[in-house]
């Protein structure tokens, strides 16, 4: 039997942990390293799927939790799975819930048997198992699937971060007995351990035991400083085979796919593109542009200079802001595209610099004109 998706390891740079690879899936290739754009609700917002596909971006992401609340799996089922709903034909990987459910704060409880909540939408009771979130997950038809885990906060103490921690792995074995479906998606387990290197080894070993196609590092950019983040990163890498894809999860700022990459990661995700692009803020190679500011108003030059996508080619940052100010759709919708092109075309230039093994002067140079982070 075959897995959905295969890792190949095209490069290995020679003085950082930094690896150029492709990922084959049922929906086609993805070069890594790569960044996802996010696209909870079966849409990333703002988007029509084919201009998300022209800023070059290989893969979406899904969410369990949302598309189970609404419209309900049973609908994209229905409709022939999520890549036919949302009229997007690469490749796609959802989430579990996990991460959405914890962030409920007290609207949730957790137990041994799963995690009960209340919708967001109206208030009512839900239960979400491992078992539910693979039958969820098998019904939206993502190439790539996630085991329902628990993402403790920052400041969780060690004892509860142990128990966490065991139960997720437990967890992660009922995900994987139950998902059948192994030929035409691949189910990732998910490293937890929060700030605490020794549960952090302990996890890796525990899911790693488990051969699965691929492995993701959870709990981190959960509001811990850069400085420990990166520290338990470096360890974390390590603890994962060199075979198989790794994935970061919830991470996008510029500094720390960077980070990431040069720590030996292969996927990135998050919402902050599209989310910066919805309050007015453009993502250019010398740092954020708040669209917003007065200095815009007659400014008739490009977002980003640097930048070929659809939006530099066309249209002036006096007349984006000109947009946002009046509350105009459009606004959302251009800055989105440019931020999406703008991490895409960045990651495309990471992977070559890897090619040619000069990672760490693009890194320097990209930061140099970058300025603040
Ligand atoms: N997204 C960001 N962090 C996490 C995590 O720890 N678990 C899951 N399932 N999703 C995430
Ligand atoms: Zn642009």
């Amino acid at each position: 039997m075959s897995n959905a998706v295969t890792y190949e390891l095209i490069h290995q740079d020679t003085r950082t942990r930094a690896r150029r690879g492709r990922i084959t899936t049922p929906h086609g290739t993805i070069e890594t390293p790569v960044f996802m754009p996010v696209g909870t609700q079966a849409t990333v917002k703002a988007m029509k799927p084919e201009d998300v596909e022209a800023t070059g971006a290989e893969i979406i992401l899904g969410n369990t939790y949302h598309l189970y609340l609404r419209p309900g799996e049973d609908i994209v089922r229905e409709a022939g799975g999520l890549h036919k709903f949302m009229n997007w034909n690469r490749p796609i990987l959802t989430d579990s819930g996990g991460f959405q459910v914890f962030s409920l704060g007290k609207f949730r409880k957790i137990t041994e048997e799963g995690v009960t909540f209340k919708s967001y939408i109206d208030g009512s009771k839900h239960m979400m198992r491992p078992e539910t979130s693979i039958d969820i997950q098998n019904a939206l038809g993502a190439d790539i699937i996630m085991a329902f885990d628990e993402c403790v906060e920052y400041e969780a103490e060690k004892p509860y971060v142990v128990r966490s921690l065991e139960r997720t792995t437990r967890w992660l074995k009922r995900c994987k007995d139950h998902h059948q479906n192994t030929e035409q998606q691949s189910l990732f387990g998910i490293m937890q351990g929060g700030m605490f290197k020794d549960l952090r080894r302990i996890s890796a070993e525990q899911i790693v035991d488990l051969d699965l196609p691929g492995y993701a590092i959870g709990g981190l950019s959960v509001g811990e400083p850069k400085d420990i983040m990166l520290d338990v990163l470096d360890d974390c890498v390590d603890y994962l085979p060199k075979e198989k894809p790794r994935y970061l999860m919830g991470v996008g700022t510029v500094d720390y796919l960077f980070e990431g990459v040069e720590r030996g990661v292969d996927m990135f995700d998050c919402v902050l593109p599209t989310r910066l692009a919805r309050h007015g803020v453009a993502m250019t190679s010398h740092g954020n542009v708040n669209i917003k500011n007065a200095v815009h108003q007659r400014d008739f030059s490009t977002l980003d200079p640097e930048c070929d996508c659809y939006v530099c080619r066309n249209y002036s940052r006096a007349y984006l802001r000109h947009l946002f100010k009046s509350n105009e759709i459009l606004s959302s919708m251009l800055l989105s595209e440019h931020n999406i092109h703008f991490l895409v075309n960045m990651m495309k230039n990471i992977r070559k610099s890897i090619e040619e093994d000069r990672f760490v002067e693009y890194k320097k140079e990209f930061y140099d004109k970058y300025g603040e982070f």
